[in-house]
């Protein structure tokens, strides 16, 4: 019996030292010391024994077992040991080598670049940006805006009808009369977003972007919309700009007025050095930019006083001007850009050199 005892233990010892990693340290510790192990079935099976071999072969199969525990317990440090060095080397990360190339950086769609950098001008001004719903009902946009019952653009093949009262918004106006029906004068806000009109050709898609401009305070007149665009004008297109006010007819301001930038690429003169005539602003020297006009004081009979707004919106205390330009025209002015549908083609090669 103690001869088995020894020979068991010899046999683990030899294993243990040769063991090359931990799992496989682990596997020969249930094979020689767990349950079904010999040594620990022959420990459990002393006190059968007669009683003159039970102490030497207890104390035998005690020790050995102690041994090999301390046996296998060293082994396991060592084996830790060297493997946490092997990985360390393994994994270590040489921090002087060049990373990846970096993914180019994406920009911003030459409009959206154009929205803040107009926003930002605005913004500078004292005007707070707003947005509003795309699908407006005939109501806001067109009733309170003052058109006649007849007016064309209230015709379907002017405008998307979503439902019998309810249209894709065909400018970003109708924001004037839920800007003023939420909050009493003074009020300067611009109003950035999609609108949508049945056309498509190589200047006009059925859907584009406007900012609408409404400033309504006391003693406001056509100096400070002239002032106001000026401002526009030179910083969008260089400080030399100036504006220009043609009459118009728009059904919510009275007056309306079309505003023209002088030419930028020919300085105003319409021609350039070389005696050709300004491809831009085709010889006229100035570039039609948008549309404004003075509020039509009947537009404030549309807002209701409430609680929101109140003392509301007296026609005779408060005046103000508005204007709505397209971020598409603005942008293929500043760029030179010739073909509208370019905008939305997604083709990179023009997109990465705006914006
Ligand atoms: N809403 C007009 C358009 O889309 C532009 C405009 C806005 C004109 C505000 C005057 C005042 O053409």
């Amino acid at each position: 019996m103690i001869d088995r005892i020894e020979a068991l233990r010899a046999q683990a010892e030899a294993e243990i030292a040769a063991a090359s990693s931990s799992e496989e340290l682990e596997r020969l510790r249930v094979h020689h010391l767990g349950r079904r192990a010999e040594l620990p079935q022959l420990l459990r099976g002393v006190a059968q024994l007669p009683s003159e071999e039970r102490g030497s072969v207890g104390q035998a199969a005690n020790r050995a077992r102690q041994e090999l525990e301390a046996l296998i317990e060293r082994r396991a440090g060592e084996l830790d040991a060297a493997e946490l060095q092997r990985s360390l080397r393994e994994d270590a990360v040489d921090v002087t080598l060049p990373g990846a190339p970096p993914e180019p950086t994406g920009r911003l769609h030459v409009l959206s670049a154009t929205r803040r950098e107009l926003e930002d001008v605005f913004l500078g001004l004292g005007f707070t940006v707003i947005e509003g719903p795309e699908v407006e009902t005939v109501h806001y946009n067109f009733d309170a805006l003052n058109h006649s019952p007849t007016h064309p653009a209230r015709a379907r093949t002017d405008t998307f009808y979503a439902g019998p009262d309810t249209v894709l918004r065909t400018h970003t106006s109708p924001m004037q009369i839920r800007a003023m029906e939420a909050k009493p004068p003074p009020l300067y806000v611009v109003i950035p977003g999609r609108v949508y009109r049945p056309d498509s050709d190589a200047t006009h898609t059925p859907q584009f972007h406007q900012i609408e401009g409404l400033a309504v305070d006391e003693d406001i007149t056509m100096a400070d919309l002239k002032g106001t665009l000026l401002v526009f004008a030179q910083e969008l297109f260089g400080s030399e700009r100036e504006v220009r006010l043609r009459p118009h007819f728009f059904p919510f301001t009275e007056p309306s007025v079309e505003v023209d930038v002088s030419c930028f690429h020919c300085s105003g003169a319409g021609y350039l050095r070389d005696g050709s005539r300004c491809y831009l602003c085709k010889g006229e020297g100035w570039l039609e930019v948008l549309g404004a006009g003075e509020v039509d004081p009947n537009v404030y009979s549309y807002i209701a006083t409430t609680e929101a707004n109140a003392p509301g919106y007296d026609p005779e205390r408060v005046q103000g001007f508005a204007w709505g330009m397209g971020i598409e025209r603005i942008a293929m002015l500043k760029h030179g850009i010739p073909d509208l549908r370019l905008y939305y083609e997604n083709d990179l090669r023009f997109l990465e050199q705006l914006g």
